[in-house]
């Protein structure tokens, strides 16, 4: 049924493969000529387009990071007349400058196609009502949704992030079946269903398409049963398009595929930068195929996965992003990143995925504290429990002790995009 709408999803691999290496002849060789950050880079290594005969040769050419983004600021790393740019997005930028990321006219195109798709195989249909509660704005969230959404021919409600008692009466009275939002975000949005005495299960909402966070198996599990819905994991990056770079298909919730007749995606050693075969875990590197604007060869992301077989088409799955190689937290010597605590939390029915790690310092000595919020207010030495018990696993997991903290429900700050998972509050340096 998808092969209609979408043919690109039942490319053979061989079809697939030949079609990368054409492609990618042609990106490689549109950067080379018009990026020149990218053409100096290539220089300097001694490679040049005409090197590429294989889509292994891929590994002989330089990365690009978001540091060369950077440097770039704002428009240095466009391919194309900044006049023929007809949108930019960019990233916050909390620390330092912001990363801009431009598109033309067909970028644009390209982009509502591969998030047509990506809704599609989440599970979402021509005609539906589509709540799109990502932020719009300079992040690619909102539009990126928005376009996607009217290509695949639903009526997108363009709702943004924030108001979220407003969220839940127009999900309820619109009759939206699918909605996107960050999953810290949905969480939040099932507290307010909650508190205005409306059951989510009565309303039209079956889908939620979730990403731009990391999120665990567990968060989908809850997310699926306070809601009952289908939650779908979608990912993307704005320097790479913005979401809509991989997504689930909802029959089999196994890893976001990625559109690899768009995106070539690679795994490589997140300290050496040396290339690591399929299965193996390491950070996720992307060349874009048909990007006009703004390619990008070989983007270190930072985000930690490995790459998987297809298995609803012959492209490639990614795992489920562990964290970014720069949110991994050093807690007194020991790699952790927020989603192993969000798992441990979760295993606990008491507790809710409303949750924040602080840390401190006192003396040499590195303290981790972990607020997290009850589900519901926990009676006599329930709480205790809960606390005494999530301690234990968090220390069988990775060995360090942590402070536990239970708030009472509502007692942890609701974000409305992405969620912030860490305090760090040590001294730097
Ligand atoms: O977050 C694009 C997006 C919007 C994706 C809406 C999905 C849904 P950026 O703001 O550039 O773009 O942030 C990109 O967010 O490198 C990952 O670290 C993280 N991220 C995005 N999707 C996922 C996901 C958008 N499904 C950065 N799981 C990426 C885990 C994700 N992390």
């Amino acid at each position: 049924m998808s092969d209609k709408l979408f043919p690109e999803l039942s490319l053979s691999l061989d079809a697939l493969r030949a079609l990368q290496l054409e492609r990618l002849k042609q990106s490689l060789a549109h950067a080379y000529a018009k990026q020149m950050p990218y053409r100096a880079k290539c220089q300097a290594a001694g490679v040049h387009p005409d090197d590429l005969k294989t889509l292994e040769d891929l590994r002989r050419f330089p990365f690009t990071a978001k540091s060369d983004l950077r440097d770039a600021y704002p428009f240095g790393m466009f391919a194309i007349p900044r006049e023929k740019c007809v949108r930019v997005h960019a990233s916050s930028g909390t620390t330092g400058r912001p990363t801009v990321v431009g598109y033309s006219a067909k970028d644009i195109e390209t982009w509502a196609e591969v998030m047509a798709r990506s809704m599609y195989v989440a599970g979402t249909r021509p005609g539906d009502i589509v709540h799109n509660a990502y932020g719009y704005g300079l992040f690619t969230g909102g539009l990126g949704a928005h376009y996607g959404g009217e290509r695949l021919g639903c009526t997108v409600v363009p709702m943004s992030g924030g108001f979220s008692e407003r969220q839940v009466q127009l999900i309820a009275e619109f009759g939206a079946r699918v909605c996107l939002m960050t999953p810290s975000y949905m969480l939040a949005i099932a507290d307010e269903f909650e508190r205005q005495g409306i059951d989510p299960r009565k309303t039209a909402l079956r889908i939620g398409i979730f990403g731009a966070e990391p999120w665990t198996e567990g968060m989908r599990a809850e997310i699926e049963r306070r809601l009952g819905i289908d939650a779908v994991d979608i990912y993307g990056l704005s320097e790479v398009m913005g979401p809509g770079v991989a997504c689930e298909f909802v029959e089999t919730k196994d890893g976001p595929t990625i559109w690899e007749d768009h995106f070539y995606p690679e795994i490589v050693d997140p300290e050496t930068g040396a290339p690591v075969a399929d299965g193996e875990p390491g950070e996720l590197v992307f060349t874009s195929l048909t990007k006009e604007a703004m390619p990008v060869i070989r983007y270190r992301t930072r985000d930690l996965t490995r790459l998987m077989k297809g298995s609803a088409s012959a492209m490639r799955r990614m795992a489920k992003i562990t964290g970014r190689s720069d949110d991994m937290l050093i807690v007194r010597g020991v790699n952790l990143f927020p989603s192993q605590v969000e798992e441990q939390i979760l295993r606990d029915e008491a507790l809710s995925g409303h949750y924040v790690i602080e840390l401190t310092r006192t003396g040499a000595l590195d303290d981790l504290l972990v607020r997290v919020e009850a589900r519901v207010v926990l009676e006599g030495d329930a709480a205790g429990r809960s606390r005494a018990e999530l301690a234990r696993r968090l220390k069988g997991m990775c060995g360090l002790s942590a402070e536990i903290e239970i708030a009472a429900p509502g007692g942890v700050e609701r974000s409305m995009g992405k969620a912030r998972r860490v305090i760090d509050k040590r001294p730097k340096g």
